[in-house]
C-alpha cells in the first residue's frame, strides 16, 4: 500500500521502537539496549514533540551534507544553501564521482560562489571503507562538473578530518541533526564506527542511494551504493531512520534546455554557475548520445527534505548486497504489502507483516548448515521514495537557484 507520507512523520521514538527487532538481531555496533537508552534520553525526548518534515520544523533544521560534487551535488549544495529551512552545519566531501582531490575543491566552489564561507568544509575519505574507489567520470567529466571551469577556490577546508566532524557536530546536538547524503556514505560509515552511541543521536539520514528498480552503473546497483556497498549497509542497519532517495524517482528529474534558459535569464552568481554546470552536463550528455539532460539525483533528495510533499514513500526494510560477484550494491527492500501475490482484503497489515521473515540466499554446500531467514519478521528500517511530483521539484529548485522562490 503506497502511502504519501511527509519525510518525518514518525518520532523517533516511534521509530526505534518499531526497529527493536532489526536492533536486536543485527549484530551491528549498538549495545543491547542501546536504542531504548538513547531514545529515552532527555535530549532525545526534547527534540521528538511535535517533530515533523523540514516545512514544519520550528527553526531551520541542523543538517550536514555529505557529498561527492559532481554536477548533480553541485546544484543540489547551491539548493540547501539558498534554503532558509537549513542551518548547515558542515559539507563533508567524500571520493565518489571524482576522487576527493576534485570534490573537495569543488565543494569549496560551491560554498564560495554561494556566499556561504561561513560553512565549514571538511576533508572526507579519498577511497571506499573496503574497496578501490570507482569514479563515474563518464557522466560528470574530468572535472566533476561537466567540464564547467571554475577558478581555485581560496577558501580552505577545516583542519578536522569529515568522520570528526560528524560525530563531534552530531553530539553537539543529540537528537538534532539530520544527515543529508549525497555521495557514497564511507564518511558517514567512518563516523558510525568511531562512535558506537552516534546512531542513536542522528535524528535522520535522507540519502541519494540506492534503487529498487534496478541500477545506474550495474544493472543491479545505484552509484552512491556500489562506490561503498559496505559502508551503505552499516548506515541502513545502524538504526538510524534512513529516508532512501533513490534511482526509483530520481530517474524522473531529468534537466532540460528550458530550466537551464531559465536559470541563465536570472542575474545572480548562483543561477549563473548552476546555469554553467547545467549547458555542460546537458551538451555533455548530448555528445554522449543520449536524448535526456542529466539527472537531478542528488537536488532531488535536498528537495524531499525541504519540502515532503515532493515525494511519496513506502516503508521496506533495506539491506545491501556487499558478496555479490556482479550485484555488490544492489539494494534490497523487503516489504509484506509490495509484491505481485496480492492479499485476501482485509488481511491485516501487521499479520502479513509477522509472516514474513526476512530471507538471505540459500546457503551452499560448502558453507556451515545455518538458516537463510535473517530476521524473523518483517520491520522496516526505511522510508523509500517511490513517487515523485517531479514538476514540484523542479518549481522549488530553479525557484531557488534562481532567486525568484
Ligand atoms: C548518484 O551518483 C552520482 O553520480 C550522482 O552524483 C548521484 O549522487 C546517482 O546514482
Ligand atoms: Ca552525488
Amino acid at each position: 500500500m503506497k502511502t504519501k507520507q511527509e519525510i518525518f512523520p514518525i518520532t523517533r521514538r516511534q521509530f526505534v521502537t518499531s526497529s527493536a527487532a532489526v536492533l536486536a538481531t543485527s549484530g551491528f555496533a549498538r549495545g543491547a539496549n542501546g536504542a531504548n537508552t538513547v531514545a529515552g534520553s532527555p535530549s532525545e525526548q526534547g527534540q521528538s514533540e511535535g517533530k515533523t518534515g523540514a516545512g514544519t520544523v520550528r527553526g531551520p533544521a541542523r543538517v550536514i551534507i555529505d557529498t561527492d560534487p559532481g554536477v548533480d551535488d553541485a546544484l543540489a549544495l547551491l539548493l540547501a544553501m539558498r534554503s532558509p529551512e537549513l542551518k548547515i552545519e558542515a559539507i563533508t566531501p567524500v571520493a565518489g564521482n571524482v576522487p576527493l582531490d576534485l570534490t573537495l575543491p569543488n565543494a569549496l566552489r560551491m560554498v564560495e560562489i554561494a556566499g556561504r564561507t561561513d560553512i565549514p568544509v571538511a576533508a572526507g575519505a579519498r577511497a571506499p571503507l573496503l574497496r578501490r574507489l570507482v569514479t563515474a567520470t563518464y557522466a560528470h567529466g574530468e572535472n566533476g562538473l561537466g567540464g564547467a571551469v571554475f577558478p581555485e577556490p581560496t577558501t580552505k577546508p577545516v583542519a578536522t578530518p569529515a568522520a570528526e566532524m560528524i560525530r563531534q557536530i552530531v553530539r553537539r546536538y543529540p537528537g538534532e541533526v539530520t544527515l543529508l547524503t549525497i555521495g557514497p556514505l564511507t564518511n558517514i560509515a567512518a563516523a558510525l564506527n568511531s562512535d558506537p552511541e552516534l546512531a542513536g543521536m542522528v535524528r535522520g539520514l535522507v540519502m541519494m542511494g540506492g534503487s529498487l528498480s534496478g541500477g545506474n552503473i550495474t544493472p543491479a546497483a545505484e552509484f552512491n551504493v556500489y562506490v561503498d556497498p559496505e559502508a551503505a549497509r552499516i548506515v541502513f542497519q545502524s538504526g538510524i531512520p534512513v529516508t532512501m532517495v533513490g534511482l526509483d524517482v530520481t530517474r524522473r528529474t531529468s534537466l532540460t534546455d528550458e530550466h537551464v534558459r531559465r536559470l541563465e535569464a536570472a542575474q545572480n552568481a548562483v543561477s549563473q554557475a548552476a546555469a554553467k554546470i547545467g549547458r555542460n552536463a546537458i551538451n555533455h550528455n548530448r555528445e554522449r548520445g543520449y536524448l535526456v539532460g542529466p539527472n537531478m539525483h542528488d537536488s532531488l533528495a535536498v528537495a524531499g527534505f525541504l519540502d515532503p510533499a515532493i515525494l511519496g514513500l513506502q516503508d521496506y526494510y533495506v539491506d545491501v548486497e556487499t558478496t555479490g560477484e556482479l550485484t555488490a550494491g544492489e539494494t534490497l527492500g523487503y516489504s509484506p504489502v509490495a509484491g505481485d501475490l496480492k492479499r485476501r482484503p482485509g488481511t491485516e497489515k501487521e499479520a502479513a507483516a509477522a509472516n514474513m521473515p526476512i530471507r538471505g540466499s540459500a546457503p551452499t554446500l560448502a558453507s556451515t548448515k545455518s538458516s537463510p531467514v535473517l530476521r524473523d519478521k518483517f520491520v522496516p528500517n526505511t522510508k523509500v521514495a517511490v513517487e515523485v511530483d517531479s514538476a514540484r521539484f523542479f518549481d522549488l529548485l530553479i525557484g531557488r537557484l534562481s532567486g525568484s522562490k
